[in-house]
């Protein structure tokens, strides 16, 4: 068995706005391996998230590296304008993008790390001619627009195709999941393959401090990859 020591990815979508630095601050002392920020335009998505005067207050509160999720039409337009404000990686989407070579390649030339994500429906199969040039692909486990969504347990098995891909073709590219990761779902998505661990509702709540929460998500990873025996 490998162990691939999952990283998390706290998605800002749930933190509480007024207090975001300090959220953000209490999870990069957490362990949060990045932070991931959920930008909608909606466009793409019916939703309107966030944009780059929050990634700039965020560049000057964290030494971690901010990944931007696109959820956007054009994402072309805005990468630069993104990198510039501090972004160190992106996540774009297959769907929707008529020419995704091209911003994968334009987001390589600014020198960040990319990322294709693609939607429940979507095969894994639309990955084959890309991911060779991927650092990460993100496998949504929801659909995109909304936190507080219930985990879609049919994508576990795109999860494990991806995985497939990925090992089968000796690949140094990372594989996340994204939505309604919590400490029952965790295991599984990591049982399948994952080694990102996108989190946002399961992270920032009133239940529980972000640290006990981050530390609840870790144990279960753990739980998933001992669960794991055909690695
Ligand atoms: C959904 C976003 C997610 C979202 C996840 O479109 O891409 O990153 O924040 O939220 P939870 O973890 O609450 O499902
Ligand atoms: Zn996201």
């Amino acid at each position: 068995m490998t162990i691939r020591n999952v990283k998390l990815a706290p998605s800002i979508l749930a933190a509480d706005f007024a207090r975001l630095g300090d959220q953000v601050a209490e999870a990069e002392h957490a362990g949060a391996n990045r932070i991931h920020v959920d930008v909608m335009d909606g466009h793409f998505v019916p939703n309107i998230s966030m944009g780059t005067p929050i990634i700039s207050s965020l560049r000057m509160v964290t030494r971690l590296p901010l990944e931007a999720h696109l959820m956007i039409s054009n994402p072309d337009f805005f990468v630069d304008e993104f990198t510039h404000a501090g972004i160190d990686a992106f996540l774009v989407h297959w769907e929707g993008n008529n020419d995704l070579s091209r911003t994968v390649r334009h987001v390589k030339a600014l020198g960040k790390r990319v990322g294709v994500a693609i939607n429940p429906a979507t095969s894994a199969t639309v990955l084959e001619d890309i991911i060779e040039e991927l650092d990460q692909v993100l496998v949504m486990t929801v659909n995109p627009g909304f936190g507080h969504q219930h985990f879609l347990h049919a994508t576990l098995k795109k999860v494990r195709r991806a995985r497939d891909m990925i090992d089968s073709m000796k690949l140094n590219c990372a594989l996340a999941v994204d939505g309604g990761i919590d400490a029952t779902t965790a295991p599984l998505a990591v049982a399948a393959g994952a080694d990102v661990l996108v989190a946002g509702s399961a992270i920032f709540n009133d239940g529980e401090s972000i640290s006990a929460a981050m530390q609840g998500l870790r144990a279960a990873a753990t739980s998933g990859e001992m669960s794991c025996s055909w690695r």
